[in-house]
C-alpha cells in the first residue's frame, strides 16, 4: 500500500464524537465515499490485494461492506453475497447474533448464497469489537465456505476486534484511535 494515498484517505474520513451514543468516536466513511477519488483508491486497494487469490465470492456485511464489497467483486468477477440485518432476506436463512461497541443483533444468510469449498473474503467498512464480523465468518463457515480474509477500511485496534477472529487473517487499509 502507498503510504501518502494511505494518509490522503485517512484525511477524507469524518470523526463525529457522541454518535450514536455518548462516548463513541463515530468514524464516518461516507465522506470517503463521496470523494470519487478516495472511492476509487480504496476499492484498488482491495482488488490489489485479492486479485491473485482465486476468490470465489465477496461476502459483505450490511450496511456499508456492501458499497466496498460489491465493488471489489465487481472488479474481481465473481459473486457477491449479502450478509443482512435479521428480517430482510426473503429466502431460507442461517442466523447468528453478536454485541458490538453501542448494542447487539442479529445477521442473516441465505443458505444457499454459499458453496462448500468457496474461497471468500468478508469486507466491511469498518473493525471495532469484531462483534458482526466474527458473527459472519461463523456464518460464511457454516455454510462450508473458507474464509480467505476479513477485509476492512478502518480498525479500531484498541477494541481488540481481531482478537474474536482466531484463525483468520484480518486487513485493514487505516487505523484509528
Ligand atoms: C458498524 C460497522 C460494522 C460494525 C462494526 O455497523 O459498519 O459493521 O458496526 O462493529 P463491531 O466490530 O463492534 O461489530 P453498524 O452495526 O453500525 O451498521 P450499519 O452498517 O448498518 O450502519
Ligand atoms: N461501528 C462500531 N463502532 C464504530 C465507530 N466508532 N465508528 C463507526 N462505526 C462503528
Amino acid at each position: 500500500m502507498n503510504k501518502q494515498i494511505v494518509l490522503d484517505l485517512r484525511e477524507t474520513v469524518r470523526t463525529v464524537p457522541g454518535w450514536p451514543i455518548e462516548g463513541v468516536l463515530f468514524r464516518d466513511l461516507t465522506t470517503l465515499m463521496k470523494d470519487p477519488h478516495a472511492l476509487r483508491m480504496s476499492c484498488d486497494i482491495l482488488f490489489e490485494r485479492y486479485k491473485e487469490k482465486k476468490i470465489d465470492k465477496v461476502v459483505g456485511i450490511d450496511a456499508r461492506g456492501f458499497v466496498f464489497g460489491a465493488v471489489l467483486a465487481y472488479k474481481l468477477g465473481v459473486g457477491f453475497v449479502p450478509v443482512r440485518k435479521k428480517g430482510k432476506l426473503p429466502y431460507e436463512t442461517l442466523e447468528k447474533s453478536y454485541d458490538l461497541e453501542y448494542g447487539s443483533g442479529t445477521l442473516e444468510v441465505h443458505r444457499d448464497a454459499i458453496s462448500a469449498g468457496d474461497k471468500v473474503v468478508v469486507v466491511d467498512d469498518l473493525i471495532a469489537t469484531g462483534g458482526t464480523v466474527s458473527a459472519t465468518v461463523g456464518l460464511v463457515r457454516e455454510l462450508g465456505g473458507e474464509v480467505i480474509e476479513c477485509s476492512f477500511l478502518i480498525e479500531l485496534p484498541d477494541l481488540k476486534g481481531r482478537e474474536k477472529l482466531v484463525g483468520c487473517p484480518v486487513f485493514a487499509v487505516m487505523e484509528f484511535d
